[in-house]
């Protein structure tokens, strides 16, 4: 299968390289493919998954920007569906067992589909038992409609204040080798459209309105209500991927337990899983990386007053008559 994808990841170069292109010449360059702006390299992955991506019912897709919260959203969504198997809180640790989320950081529990794919490793989620998570920063029209229209696969996205995603890139990118970029570059991603994914409004409008359509198929989550209600945001995803939590878990405090096991101290506790670099497509990550502050409204300290004010009006011009807003 890797000489299979070896063979297709060389016609997917050409048709990679007929696209229009931004950032020529950097780590960041990027490519136009079907209305959205991405990585070069993120491309080869969604032609592939386009391609290649065999779905069965029960799949569960999380989706997102970057930098949106999408380790928090597979660390909960993991622990909720893999409850059964690894009940968090003490009842796992008196049996004698270890909760994965507490040796492996979330991302090796819920591998981004395109990853998986241009490293040809796709084997690994064919072996995966049913019902799968994984995750996508594709945006919802770049997803094969083998997903999309399949009414056994069901997607979670998570969307965040745009200020503190953009923050938030800006550290972690920063911290990926060779792909400094400073913060005047960052903070005009989205109004340039170089943010990845962009433009942005469309990536979240996409998936907001496949969420309006079809609620039972596409739940649409935001970054801060998790932050503000966590409780209620985990039983959500309980419900929606068809595993809701019965009175008893919830009389033995099981979704407290998911909360802080997933808690970002708990997460970037220090020990094997969270040393040394991970590979996503093309980029070399310091696992330790995914964990910063975690905090709402960090971008007061990073732009002025008006620098936000300029942003806020020209995103509010882009989501204006959508019904959307943060
Ligand atoms: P900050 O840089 O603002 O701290 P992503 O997972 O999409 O790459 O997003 C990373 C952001 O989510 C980072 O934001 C990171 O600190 C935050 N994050 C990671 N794990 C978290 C958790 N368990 N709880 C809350 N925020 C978390």
């Amino acid at each position: 299968p890797r000489q299979a994808a070896a063979a297709a990841a060389e016609e997917y170069r050409d048709i990679v390289a007929a696209l229009p292109s931004k950032l020529p010449g950097t780590p960041q360059r990027m490519r136009l493919y079907q209305g959205s702006w991405f990585r070069e390299d993120w491309v080869l992955g969604f032609v592939a998954i386009q391609r290649r991506f065999a779905p069965r019912d029960g799949d569960v897709v999380l989706a997102s920007l970057p930098k949106c919260g999408t380790t928090w959203l597979k660390a909960l969504a993991f622990a909720t569906a893999a409850r059964a198997a690894y009940p968090p809180g003490p009842a796992l640790a008196t049996a004698g067992g270890e909760h994965p989320l507490l040796r492996l950081n979330p991302h090796d529990c819920v591998p981004f589909m395109e990853a998986v794919y241009f490293a040809g490793d796709e084997a690994r989620l064919a072996a995966a038992p049913s019902p799968r998570l994984m995750s996508t920063h594709a945006s919802f029209s770049v997803l094969p409609a083998s997903i999309t229209d399949n009414p056994g696969c069901k997607i979670v996205y998570i969307c965040r204040q745009p200020k503190d995603m953009l923050v938030s890139y800006w550290h972690f990118i920063n911290r990926s080798k060779s792909n400094a970029m400073s913060f005047s570059d960052v903070w005009d991603s989205i109004r340039e459209g170089t943010y990845f994914g962009s433009p942005i409004w469309e990536h979240i409008l996409e998936y907001w309105r496949a969420s309006q359509a079809m609620p039972d198929r596409v739940l649409f989550l935001k970054y801060e209500d998790i932050q503000r209600d966590p409780v209620k945001n985990v039983e959500k995803i309980a419900e929606f991927i068809g595993q809701p939590f019965s009175d008893a878990e919830k009389e033995a405090g099981i979704v407290g337990s998911i909360i802080d096991l997933c808690s970002l101290q708990m997460l970037k506790a220090s020990g094997a899983k969270n040393a040394g670099f991970r590979r996503v497509v093309n980029v070399e990550v310091p696992n330790e990386s995914y964990f910063r502050k975690g905090a709402v409204g960090d971008w007061v300290n990073y732009v002025t007053p008006e620098m936000a004010e300029s942003l806020d009006k020209f995103l509010t011009e882009k989501f204006r008559g959508s019904g959307f807003t943060f």
